[in-house]
């Protein structure tokens, strides 16, 4: 038989996202596209209009009489329990009881025969409450005596105070970092099928479908095995549909139960806004003690966090964030605490980074102002603070930095982005004197993958084998766009060495692969490619005792070949070896299974090896400012990011984009604002600037070390790629700040908080040139 060289779709090689097409033309299916069955009904949140409030009673009259509403869901429809906390604190409601904290808050839900009717009814409750004090940010609930909304971390190591007071150069600061909203195309949005019995099947957005099966089963009093969740695609997650989804999905079901009619729930981009959880924003306080050279001697940081009305994500998220406040950087000594504040505002949740970014974001800014102090090239006093051998390779929280390549890795960018030359350019242009003043940052990002709820690092896969030779595939990730489901997919191509396009990638089910964990911490194909070569080594363990039999040869002498098996001297085509193998009764069907070795944490002593590995990256940008108004553009990035063995460069390179992209939004003009009543004003895109394409670096240059490997026994050697490009986009502040500086001959490191809008770089220049 005829025979090609190699598939067509392995591991290691550009394949384009499997439903691009469809993305682009229209034809790939979210939930929203799945035909309704007739009766479907349609549910609205009515919510709070105030920030803190003791809720004395709801008249729902009005929404009950309004045209085409069914009814209305309060906390006493809920048959179980009247909560959705993620992490079991229970102190989520699903619908406000006795009080609101913040404004946004679901009070209850309208059901109704359209959409319109029902978000029309939602408007028409007469709320009655007393209005309480509210605090809608760290510092203003730290002074209000707010608790704590779970417990503090604190990593330390050595004697930070006495080290602090021996040092002979000490710089005490503060930075203000915003928050982000997610931003997804596709908003949040669950449909409810009820079924017989107590059962009931979901299809949603949500990036972790285990947990609103088991959310949905508290609050509908069911066992976990009377709910299915289905996902088959999300337009965008970030982080947003990480724990956001379980308000909509119980929603959706229960109003499903209680009518017995499929309901839909799906709110507009403003309620989407206003009512769904965002990255936190952190003030952090830090102080740093260093050398002559730059080289830094001490480092105390308190990190504030708004974390919202309830705990939600934001204890692993604020531990996060002290997790990277070393970045890529040795701390001889040091102490960090957070504070995760309790706030009368929407509950903050994960997003990209998970709180690692703020921390980035304040170690290199204590590198920029150790540089302005001294009077150095910021990126020197990086290198010399590397994590480095013997005695510098220590984190805060005691896991050695054994894989670090940012040497390498930054000499390269460094080199291929000219920015020797082009930052002697640009002081020299700055020396001038003009109205536009320019800046260049090379900033690094070290970023640790697993998550450091250890038990979270498992995952699941089911692969079959039908008996035409196709292959389906399924495993326990969610696809958001990152081209999860073509990596895994690629990983049984190459595992079972057949084409990419023999293999069906199916919705993420409960179903079929319980107990998942969230599609987050970068790690789903690190996961799920794993569990998934597990199910495909078990199937061809199988075929080869099967074919060692059946033609009685070793089994050393049956290959997999591409598209074929070869058996002893014969090439039978994978289609008919299978139909040969089904025949034989051999199973063809297989569930697999992974864990991630080596790691563990210690939260109470704060010490432990939290993560397997590290990911590595670095940008270069350079921006132009204006300095009458504080206008700004991204002139050039360069960016060498680390991903280990690509799985699939080019879907990488997009990740990798998209990443600094959405940093770069981040740290410049994505800004969320709540007036002095608690409410969001920036609720739409309208006020809420995410990127626009034509913001994005004038000249743009991504590249993958091609020599990286990671030192760990991943999947193929790769690293994950989804968080850690997110915060090259730091770069443009550090950029920005440059060019502020440059007003008063950086003799000050500009105070900048984040995001770094045109009015803050006017502000800061205004500042400079007044000091
Ligand atoms: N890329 C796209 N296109 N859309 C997304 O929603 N989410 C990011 C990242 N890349 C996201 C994305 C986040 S927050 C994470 S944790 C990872 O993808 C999750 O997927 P992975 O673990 O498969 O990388
Ligand atoms: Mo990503 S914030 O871990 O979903």
């Amino acid at each position: 038989m005829k025979q090609t060289v190699s598939i067509k779709g392995g591991v290691n090689t550009d394949l384009q996202h499997d439903s691009a097409t469809k993305h682009v033309t229209g034809r790939a299916d979210y939930t929203d596209d799945i035909a309704e069955p007739v009766g479907t009904l349609h549910a609205y949140l009515g919510v709070s209009t105030v920030a803190h409030a003791m809720l004395k009673g709801i008249d729902l009259d009005p929404v009950r009489q309004a045209p085409g509403v069914l009814g209305v869901l309060t906390a006493a429809d809920i048959p179980g329990v009247n909560d959705v906390s993620p992490t079991g604190r229970h102190d989520e409601p699903l619908f406000a009881t006795d009080k609101i904290e913040f404004h946004g808050q679901p009070l209850f839900a309208v059901v109704a025969e359209t959409r319109d009717a029902a978000r029309r009814a939602a408007e028409l409750a007469v709320v009655d409450c007393e209005i309480l004090p509210h605090a809608l940010d760290p510092v203003a609930a730290q002074d209000a005596g707010y608790p704590h909304i779970t417990e503090n971390l604190t990593l330390a190591r050595g004697d930070a105070d006495a080290a602090m007071a021996a040092a002979g150069n000490r710089i005490k600061g503060q930075i203000t970092i915003g928050g982000q909203d997610h931003m997804y195309l596709e908003g949040h949005i669950a449909f409810a099928l009820p079924g017989e019995d107590d059962e009931v099947v979901l299809h949603c957005s949500t990036q972790h479908p285990s947990e609103a099966q088991h959310m949905v089963a508290h609050v509908l009093d069911v066992p976990s095995n009377a709910v299915v969740v289905n996902v088959r695609r999300m337009g965008g997650g970030f982080g947003g549909k990480e724990s956001q989804m379980n308000l909509f999905c119980c929603v959706a079901a229960l109003a499903a139960k209680k009518w017995r009619r499929p309901v839909k729930i799906r709110p507009d981009r403003d309620q989407d806004m206003v009512t769904t959880g965002k990255r936190h924003d952190f003030v952090v306080d830090y102080e740093v003690a260093h050398d002559d050279l730059g080289r830094i001697e001490a480092v105390r940081g308190d990190f504030a966090a708004r974390c919202g009305w309830s705990s939600d994500l934001s204890g692993p998220v604020t531990d996060r964030a002290l997790f990277h406040a070393d970045n890529a950087y040795f701390y001889p000594h040091v102490r960090l605490v957070s504070q995760p504040m309790k706030t009368n505002t929407v509950s903050n949740t994960a997003f990209r980074g998970f709180g690692g970014p703020q921390g980035v974001v304040a170690a290199e800014r204590m590198i920029e102002e150790i540089a302005y102090a001294l009077g150095k090239d910021p990126l020197e006093v990086r290198k010399v603070n590397f994590y480095g051998g013997e005695g510098r390779d220590l984190t805060p929280y005691h896991q050695k930095v054994e894989d670090n390549i940012l040497d390498r890795l930054i000499a390269e960018l460094e080199d291929s982005a000219g920015y020797q030359t082009r930052r002697q350019e640009i002081i020299a242009h700055n020396a001038k004197g003009g109205i536009i003043r320019k800046g260049i940052a090379l900033t690094p990002v070290k970023f640790g993958i697993s998550f450091t709820a250890t038990w979270y690092n498992q995952a699941g896969a089911l692969v079959h084998i039908y008996n035409d030779g196709s292959v389906h595939l399924n495993h326990g990730g969610t696809e958001m766009g990152q081209g999860l489901n073509t990596k895994v997919a690629q990983i049984v191509a190459e595992a079972l060495q057949i084409d990419f396009d023999r293999i069906k990638i199916t919705k993420t089910t409960t179903e079929k692969v319980p107990n998942t964990s969230a599609t987050a911490a970068s790690s789903g194909s690190d996961l799920n490619g794993m569990a998934a070569l597990d199910a495909c080594e078990q199937l061809k363990e199988r075929l080869i005792a099967f074919a060692a039999e059946e033609w009685g040869v070793a089994p050393e002498q049956v290959v997999f070949v591409p598209n074929a098996v070869q058996v002893g001297d014969e090439i039978i085509a994978f289609n008919d070896f299978i139909k040969r193998a089904y025949m034989a009764r051999v199973q063809l069907s297989a569930a697999g299974f992974y864990k991630t070795p080596k790691i563990h944490w210690d939260r109470a002593a704060g010490k432990g090896r939290p993560f397997y590995y590290y990911a590595y990256g670095a940008a270069c940008s350079e921006v132009s400012i204006d300095t009458l108004t504080g206008e700004y553009s991204v002139d050039r990035t360069d960016i060498l990011h680390d991903v280990g063995k690509s799985l699939n460069p080019i879907l990488d390179k997009g990740q990798v984009e998209g990443a600094f992209i959405q940093g770069m939004g981040w740290m410049t003009t994505e800004e969320l604002w709540w007036d002095d009543k608690g409410a969001l004003r920036t609720h739409a895109p309208s006020t809420y600037k995410i990127p626009l394409a034509s913001d994005r670096p004038k000249i743009f240059n991504v590249a993958l070390p091609e020599w990286s490997e990671n030192r760990e026994l991943t999947i193929k050697r790769s690293k994950a790629v989804g968080e850690p490009p997110f915060m090259l986009g730091i770069s443009v502040l550090e950029a920005i700040s440059m060019a502020v500086a440059s007003v008063a001959d950086y003799r000050e490191c500009p105070r900048l908080d984040t995001p770094a809008t045109p009015e803050r770089v006017l502000m800061a220049v205004e500042r400079l040139r007044g000091a």
